[in-house]
């Protein structure tokens, strides 16, 4: 489901789309249980061990999240109902999504890597540990947090393929293949609401621009995790992309599986193609991003922010010869 509003317009209930959501989960679910039945790990690595300590603690900071656009898209959809129905239904659908299988999915990565992490033999998260993973995502506009969530699925995504890819631990291979395949379904979903907020008019194409701008950029941006020089005040929320562990470090991550080479590469255009499948906006760069970005605290109109765009890369390439 990729074109909510498309669907709505041509007549389909929220409870038709709940049930092609319900049918989808039921048809990709998969189980913990089953999946390590009767295994164990033959050859995991230091890489693999830094990797799960990370995915661990990563998957514990989702629930947050998922319980604040659960709760929030409800209100706000209550909110809106009479002046903007069409508004409305997409925010109690992209609610449900949150609490129904995002949450219940986000449940299956959390035991599977912590589960797998013990079996590595790094030390279980502790109580107090896990408690502050709980804390509450602060509020924010809808799309944003979307948006928000959409990037970090994406951080996931590549990290966990990354992961996949490099191990030689045939049980390390499939729990983070596995995983990594529901990611880039979230990621989808997460898409798709913000699509359908901006094109019902609940929010502007700005705050969508706005937030996949503050994560790529150069000079801070979210996607640099750790490496920033500073953070922000997180309000009792933590972002686990802000405590990951870095070169010499116990479980310390290498830098090529971060913020360069072909990692970073591959993180930054994915966010580039969730602005083109949100927006409809074409940006090959962080340039071009920055560029729709600062358009759009102009005008709301995609073709003038799209305009926008190109006559800048065209400045650009004219100055360059
Ligand atoms: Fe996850
Ligand atoms: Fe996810």
């Amino acid at each position: 489901m990729t074109d909510i509003v498309q669907e709505l317009k041509a007549g389909a209930t929220i409870t038709d789309v709940l049930r092609s959501q319900q049918s989808y989960h039921e048809q990709r679910r998969w189980g913990t249980d089953a999946l390590f039945d009767g295994r164990r790990l033959s050859r995991p690595s230091a890489a693999d061990r830094a990797a799960l300590w990370h995915a661990a603690r990563a998957e514990l900071t989702t629930q947050p999240a998922g319980i604040r656009l659960a709760v929030d898209g409800v209100k706000l959809a209550n909110e809106i109902r009479e002046s903007n129905p069409l508004g409305s239904d997409v925010l109690h659908i992209a609610a449900a999504w949150s609490a129904r299988y995002w949450l219940e999915e986000e449940a299956h990565h959390e035991i599977a890597f912590g589960r797998l992490m013990e079996m590595a033999g790094i030390d279980p998260i502790e109580e107090t540990e896990v408690v502050e993973c709980r804390g509450e995502l602060p509020r924010d506009n809808y799309a944003r947090v979307c948006v928000l969530q959409a990037c970090v699925e994406i951080e996931a995504c590549v990290s966990y393929g990354w992961a996949a890819r490099g191990t030689e631990d045939e049980l390390v291979h499939d729990v983070f293949h596995t995983v990594m395949k529901d990611e880039v379904q979230h990621r989808q979903y997460f898409a798709s609401f913000a699509k359908a907020l901006v094109e019902t008019g609940v929010y502007p194409v700005k705050d969508v621009l706005s937030m996949a701008y503050s994560w790529v950029r150069p000079d801070g941006g979210e996607t640099f995790g750790s490496a920033r020089e500073a953070q922000t005040e997180r309000q009792g929320h933590v972002n686990w992309w802000e405590r990951v562990r870095t070169g010499d470090e116990e479980y310390g991550l290498a830098d090529d599986s971060l913020h360069e080479g072909p990692i970073h590469a591959k993180k930054l255009s994915s966010v580039f193609a969730l602005v083109r499948e949100a927006t409809g906006i074409q940006a090959e760069s962080y340039d071009d991003l920055k560029r729709a970005y600062f358009a759009s605290l102009r005008t709301n109109d995609i073709d003038r922010i799209r305009s926008a765009v190109r006559a800048g890369a065209a400045r650009e390439t004219a100055s360059a010869h």
